[in-house]
């Protein structure tokens, strides 16, 4: 069997998609990304798109932001880099926002709120969006985990004052991030970017030329030596409980402002213009359903959802599990790997939010992307439901 399910924004950028970047000029979006090259200012990545909202609003010093508490880091830390004071709030075990901890955490500082939608499932925050409205409060919707996600009301991205998005995590792109603003006027005449070093570029895409080689070659899964090269998993490190963050995210999670003007690389762009949203949304609901009947009753794990609303575009299949690292390698014996976010910003205490905590510590997901088929989907409901067998334990909480 081979195995194609290394991360979840598909099979590997080829090298053939690089050489035809350096040839077409001024790439534009289809259809069903829910906006256009005009109405969209395009980033190096989605955090600098975050950066430019605290531009616009003059959040610094004295300013408050409130932010979910599962985050992953990254997209607070524009925010603290501005130095503003990011406060927290509750989002559930399933990762829904709670609103009224929201209200409640407003202080007359507060600027901005910022709401995440996971995994490709809208928020509700129709309510909330008329709370900020009545109070001044500019709403920024996190679409990074949602692209072509529009959501049952058509309302993902649409709701908030503005959305950002963050192309790496469902597309086989080096860069790549957008700020998206309801009143685009606010932008005239700000920044003018300019394109990333070919260096950065080109160091971005080596791992998506990684598993483009590793998905294109079966012959490299045989061997345990190219296996371990390609294979690579962030879950097995150690956790450590004595200490307050448990794990801190890696360097590269924080906000670099070398980086601020750079706007998306042109092969990005390239790969975005070629893209079928279509084609991305059927596949993956498709993947998503099926994993979904396959594993719903194996009581070793729990699903983060309990069903595929119309609208959504699911990024990965994300459960829960007892003991994650075990269930990682586990999986990894087996091609498959698996996703989360294992880790902390260090700036941040998060022992009032163990929901929040539950959702990083104990939640992976699991591969279900455009370039996978449904034999592949069933080899995956299979290695889990034989892993369910080994581990032997029901999920509990
Ligand atoms: C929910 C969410 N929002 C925003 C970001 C920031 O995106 P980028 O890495 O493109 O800066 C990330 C990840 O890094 C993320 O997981």
């Amino acid at each position: 069997m081979s195995v194609k399910f290394l991360s979840c924004n598909g099979i590997g950028l080829s090298p053939l998609d690089i050489l035809a970047s350096f040839f077409q000029s001024s790439p534009q979006l289809p259809d069903g990304y829910g906006f256009t090259d005009r109405q969209a200012i395009f980033t190096y990545q989605g955090r600098y798109a975050v950066h430019f909202i605290c531009r616009l609003l003059n959040i610094g010093p004295g300013a408050e932001v409130l932010a979910p508490a599962y985050n992953c880091g990254a997209e607070i830390d524009p925010f603290v880099w501005a130095g503003a004071k990011v406060v927290f709030y509750r989002v559930d075990e399933r990762g829904a926002i709670d609103t009224q901890d929201i209200i409640r955490r407003v202080t007359a500082s507060t600027k901005l709120v910022y709401v995440s939608h996971f995994f490709g499932w809208p928020q509700d925050i129709e309510a909330l969006s008329r709370w900020c409205r009545g109070n001044k409060l500019f709403l920024l919707e996190d679409c990074a985990l949602c692209l072509f996600s529009e959501g049952p009301q058509k309302t993902i991205g649409r709701i908030g004052d503005a959305a950002i998005y963050s192309f790496v995590k469902s597309l086989p792109v080096p860069d790549g991030g957008a700020l998206v603003l309801k009143n685009k006027d606010a932008w005239k005449g700000k920044t003018p970017f300019r394109p990333p070093p070919f260096r950065n570029i080109l160091l971005n895409s080596l791992p998506l030329l990684k598993k483009w080689f590793m998905n294109a070659n079966p012959l490299w899964q045989k061997y345990d030596l190219t296996r371990q090269l390609l294979n690579k998993s962030w879950l097995k490190k150690p956790m450590n409980q004595d200490q307050e963050i448990e794990r801190e995210m890696p360097q590269s999670n924080y906000f670099d402002p070398q980086k601020i003007e750079w706007s998306i690389s042109r092969l990005s762009k390239r790969i975005l213009s070629k893209t079928s949203p279509q084609e991305i949304i059927e596949a993956r609901r498709r993947n998503y359903q099926y994993l979904h009947d396959a594993l719903r009753n194996v009581p070793s794990i729990r699903l983060l959802f309990d069903a595929l609303p119309d609208g959504v575009c699911p990024l990965s299949f994300p459960i829960y599990v007892n003991d994650r690292n075990c269930w990682a390698q586990a999986l990894e014996n087996h091609g498959i790997l698996v996703g989360g976010w294992p880790s902390y910003h260090r700036g941040f205490s998060w022992k009032d939010f163990p929901e929040a905590r539950h959702l990083k510590n104990d939640l992976l997901t699991l591969p279900l992307h455009q370039g996978l088929a449904l034999h592949q989907m069933a080899y995956i409901a299979e290695c889990v439901q034989s892993i369910a067998k080994d581990h032997g334990h029901h999920y509990s909480r």
